[in-house]
């Protein structure tokens, strides 16, 4: 069996922005003009939304999208993204692509030296040619590649197989990337989840290290673990057949079919899960809380880090143990805890451990526990 380490990690975030507040807005606007309708079918009036709230029950301040315009226009409410013909890269590979040659750089590989390429994405664009085909012939990296999806556990998950398949010799070198468009799937007029996501594209490389090498500044992975329970607290319903259950099959009807989520519900639930998939998995290894330097934890809500941290710890934990990146950024699904360790490890020593752990829809959790080199 090989050691294997991650040798290069990178991010590629959209320049575009919205804060709270423009996002509330828009919001307003729509609930004003849809109220009256409301009333004359003698429905309920919509609730609006408020900024001070989001900030509150999640932490977000801001995030980060594809496209910013067609979000906000209230008559909209969805980024506008154009087809692209066939011979343009799509959206979702250009973005990966964009993640993946900067983690090369950080890596100081070229594509060539690169024998298969997961993409470990919560919502892939679609089914095939696969994703992660199309970044190989973007990138002129050799060998294999194909897609895999754990909702926000995905990157976690790709790791946990790119490990594998690294550690077992079946591949050489593998990049993990994660493009999260996940603005496109969201529904911008459900008061509940309209304000959780932006989008974010990470890339990990996972690659064997030669007997007796050592490679100072970059992260050996001990171990990796996947935990999956059946739960329809965070769902989509979008999938190949839902026009077929439509009196037109050739108009999409997106009603019921984008993410959705009993947020209170997922909170209690993962944030127990979390804790004891976090201290049984460093259990395991005769390590505990306190023995790992930092934690990349899955940047979905701050109060629920927190608390998840507290119950493994026994007390408050700070930002400088459990960096939180969706203030600024959101919920960047599962390249939000990717996020975290692209941005904070430079100050890590030789010998410290550190633990990612990425959890949500399914419900489930990946984690892998890294030790600098
Ligand atoms: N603006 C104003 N009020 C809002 C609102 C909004 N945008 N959205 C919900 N509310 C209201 C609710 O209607 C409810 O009102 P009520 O008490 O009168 O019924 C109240 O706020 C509390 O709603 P609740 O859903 O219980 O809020 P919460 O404190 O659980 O926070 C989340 C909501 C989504 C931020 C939080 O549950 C969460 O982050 N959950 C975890 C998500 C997660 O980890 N997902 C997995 C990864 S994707």
């Amino acid at each position: 069996m090989k050691r294997v380490i991650i040798s290069g990690v990178a991010v590629e975030i959209p320049q575009a922005s919205i804060t709270n507040d423009e996002l509330v807005e828009s919001f307003n606007l729509w609930v004003d003009a849809e109220n009256p309708r409301r009333a004359e079918q003698g429905l309920e009036p919509l609730a609006k939304s408020d900024a001070a709230f989001i900030e509150y029950a999640s932490g977000v301040k801001n995030r980060h999208v594809i496209e910013r315009e067609g979000i906000l226009d209230p008559t909209r409410m969805s980024p506008r993204i154009p087809v692209r013909p066939d011979d343009v890269i799509s959206v979702e590979a250009e973005f990966g692509v964009a993640s993946a040659k900067k983690a090369l750089d950080h890596a100081g590989l070229r594509p060539g030296d690169i024998d298969l390429v997961i993409c470990a994405a919560s919502h892939h664009q679609r089914p095939y040619p696969a994703i992660a085909i199309e970044m190989q012939h973007a990138l002129g990296t050799k060998g294999a590649g194909f897609d895999m999806g754990l909702g926000c556990s995905s990157a976690a998950a790709g790791l946990h197989v790119a490990a594998a398949l690294v550690r077992a010799g079946a591949h050489r070198r593998v990049l993990v990337v994660t493009p999260e468009i996940i603005t496109g799937h969201l529904n911008f007029r459900d008061r509940q989840t309209h304000f959780i996501f932006g989008d974010a594209s990470t890339t990990m490389v996972v690659e064997a290290l030669e007997e007796g090498e050592t490679r100072a500044g970059r992260f050996e992975v001990l171990d990796t673990r996947s935990w999956t329970q059946f739960s329809n607290n965070i769902r989509t319903n979008l999938g190949y057949l839902s026009r077929n259950a439509q009196e037109d099959p050739y108009m999409i009807d997106m009603d019921g079919n984008m993410i959705r989520q009993v947020g209170n519900k997922v909170f209690k639930e993962v944030t127990v899960a979390g804790h004891r998939f976090i201290v049984d998995f460093l259990g395991e290894h005769g390590l505990r809380p306190d023995d790992i330097r930092r934690f990349w934890l899955h940047q979905a809500n701050a109060r629920m880090n927190a608390m998840i941290l507290k119950l493994s710890f026994g007390r408050e934990i700070g930002h400088d143990r459990a960096p939180m990146v969706l203030e600024r950024l959101g919920n960047t699904a599962a390249a939000g805890a990717i996020v975290a360790l692209s941005e904070n490890h430079a100050d890590m020593k030789a010998g410290d451990f550190g633990l990612l752990c990425a959890f949500g829809a399914g419900y489930s959790i990946g984690g892998a526990l890294l030790k600098m080199m």
